[in-house]
């Protein structure tokens, strides 16, 4: 049974045996004072308050969702429905030190921290530090007391509506927990069995995350990517609440608390994610190979590349003629491959063949060296062209046998389905129409893409979409056959 339904069964029971209590006249005999209110005894002469009423009528338990409690201390907003609180939390400006601004200052965590101890734990310092209180000093205690809390004057969270106060309530009082049993003091997981992390890493996480955490970049620049590995190394608390309670608005998200793992299993979760590798330059190589300018998140380049002039079949201009795709091709086979005609034939070499090249030569390529007007180094740093050395090293793929005349791909599409399901259909829906390309008028939706070329889409589907939270499917450890079946499935979609 789910942690979740017994204690809601539980809730119920302790509801029962407070009845009987009141109904027995709640004279605090020695068997009930656990869980008879503070004041039992009938007040003194001298004392007003509390009346025998208030002694005979508990306060009330509450009943409602701790687990969604968890999600509403993030991004309440989101679960709930509820647009984006506008202008800064009244509390805010009590406080300088935290230069956020807007929603963030909306979040509970934002100003009592993802290890719940606000000025006493980890946002005691940094850059989210705002000096206030922490709310763990609730754990075990009066749910009634946190409600409370929750509708007072500058701190009024009513606009949530009762049963999202109550939840948060439960979550405090009941779900809250101190970290440090689980985290040392260098942020480095206690626990050190990753065997079993790993066991239960693959069984519930990979699925989305990938076998290695890699299929999903948080923070959607190659520059500084954030994986599972850099985020439970950086923020353990926060990679241990969003496990423990979920992510707000991904609702396949599962929360570990509801799956009724246990404290011993968390840690070793915690562990083996903070093992898990930080990047693949492979794959973030391959986000640059589009538009590395938007993979890094950096400023466009201007004009036209030096190399343009030399052609004249392709007319496009500017920043696309910086684009590694737009000269050597999504089929990476420049004149020799699709790009050989059409509009944007340049009559460029493909790059197919540096595969087999050294780490230096490929760096010498990039940087002027070969050719002192295919240079890149005016934006790219080393970690850059180690990017691009390792894409073109081992992340190209030879194309030509999956794809026919007719642009149709060998590959099974009733196994893409799954797989598209499982890692594309939440951005771009079941029916391929989710996102649209192209403008309201025209649509262009991933199935025109797939048609039309299915190189990039092959591309985008193994890389990822550059500055986005795209999938990558190779970060999903899935092989060229998995993903060509993905493109197969894709072409049938807005057919
Ligand atoms: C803008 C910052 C801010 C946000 C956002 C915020 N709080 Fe608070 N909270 C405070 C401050 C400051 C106090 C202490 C207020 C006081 O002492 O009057 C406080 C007090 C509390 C207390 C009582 C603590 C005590 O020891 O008395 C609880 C419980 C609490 N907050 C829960 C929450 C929850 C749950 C949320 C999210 C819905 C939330 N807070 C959002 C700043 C914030
Ligand atoms: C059904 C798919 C799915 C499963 C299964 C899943 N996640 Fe997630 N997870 C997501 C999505 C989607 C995001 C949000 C990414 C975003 O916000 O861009 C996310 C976000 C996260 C984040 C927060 C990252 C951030 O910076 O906000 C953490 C931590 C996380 N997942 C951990 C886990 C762990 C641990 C497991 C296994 C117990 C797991 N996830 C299972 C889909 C999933
Ligand atoms: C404006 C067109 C253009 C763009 C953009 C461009 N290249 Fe090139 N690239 C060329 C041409 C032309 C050559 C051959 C030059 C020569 O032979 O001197 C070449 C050669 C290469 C070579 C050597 C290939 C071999 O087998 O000898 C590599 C590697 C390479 N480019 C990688 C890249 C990467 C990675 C990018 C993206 C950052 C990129 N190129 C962007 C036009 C371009
Ligand atoms: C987190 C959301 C998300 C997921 C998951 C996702 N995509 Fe995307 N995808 C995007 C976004 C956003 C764009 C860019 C939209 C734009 O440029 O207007 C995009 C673009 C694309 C494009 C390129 C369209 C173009 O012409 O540039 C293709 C093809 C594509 N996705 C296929 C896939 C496939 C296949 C999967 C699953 C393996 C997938 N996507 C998973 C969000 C997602």
């Amino acid at each position: 049974m789910h942690k979740r339904k017994k204690r809601a069964i539980l809730l119920i029971l302790i509801g029962i045996s407070l009845l009987l209590f009141a109904a027995c006249g709640g004279d605090g005999t020695e068997e009930v004072t656990s869980v008879s209110p503070a004041e039992t005894q009938a007040p003194s002469v001298e004392t007003d308050v509390p009346t025998v009423e208030d002694t005979e009528e508990p306060a009330p338990v509450l009943i409602g969702d701790s687990l969604r409690g968890g999600l509403l201390y993030d991004k309440w907003w989101v679960p709930l429905g509820l647009d984006e609180p506008e202008g800064d939390h009244p509390l805010w400006a009590s406080q300088t030190s935290n230069e956020r601004s807007g929603k963030d200052t909306w979040r509970c965590k934002e100003c009592h921290g993802w290890d719940y101890k606000g000025v006493d734990g980890a946002y005691g310092s940094g850059s989210h530090m705002t000096g206030f209180t922490g709310v763990i000093q609730f754990a075990g205690g009066d749910a009634n007391e946190v409600v409370a809390a929750l509708q007072g004057a500058d701190h009024d969270f009513s606009m949530m509506g009762d049963q999202a106060l109550i939840d948060l309530a439960l979550f405090i009082t009941e779900e809250t927990v101190d970290y440090s049993t689980l985290i040392g003091e260098d942020k480095a997981a206690l626990n050190t069995d990753t065997a079993l992390g790993e066991t239960l890493f693959q069984d519930t996480c990979a699925s989305c995350h990938g076998p290695e955490g890699l299929a999903i970049n948080f923070k959607s620049t190659v520059s500084s990517p954030e994986y599972l590995s850099g985020l439970s190394g950086g923020n353990p608390w926060e990679f241990l609440h969003k496990a423990r309670f979920g992510q707000p608005g991904e609702d396949g998200m599962p929360s570990v608390l509801d799956e009724g793992w246990s404290e011993e299993e968390q840690g070793a979760l915690l562990a083996y994610a903070q093992s898990l590798p930080s990047e693949n330059l492979v794959t973030q190589g391959g986000l640059m190979y589009d538009k590395w300018w938007a993979a890094l998140g950096v400023d466009e380049p201007e004009g036209d590349n030096p190399l343009w002039a030399t052609q004249d079949s392709n007319t496009r201009s500017g920043k696309d003629t910086w684009r590694c795709k737009e000269c050597h091709g999504w089929d990476y086979m420049g004149v020799d491959g699709a790009y050989g005609s059409g509009s944007h034939m340049t009559g460029f070499a493909g790059v197919f063949s540096a595969a087999d090249m050294s780490a230096d030569e490929i760096s010498s390529w990039m940087t002027g060296g070969e050719n002192a007007d295919h240079d890149f180094s005016a934006y790219l740093d080393d970690a850059a062209i180690d990017m691009f050395v390792a894409f073109l090293q081992e992340g190209m793929v030879d194309m030509s046998s999956f794809v026919n005349e007719d642009k149709s791909v060998n590959a099974d599409a009733s196994l893409g389905e799954a797989l598209y399901e499982q890692a594309c259909a939440r951005c771009h829906g079941d029916d391929g129409q989710g996102i649209n390309f192209g403008d309201e008028a025209d649509p262009t939706y991933a199935g025109d893409v797939a048609d039309s070329n299915p190189w990039e889409t092959f591309h985008k589907a193994a890389n990822g979409q550059p500055g986005e939270y795209m999938t990558s499917g190779f970060n999903m450890g899935w092989s060229i056959e998995d993903i060509f079946n993905i493109v197969a499935y894709v072409q049938t979609l807005n057919d």
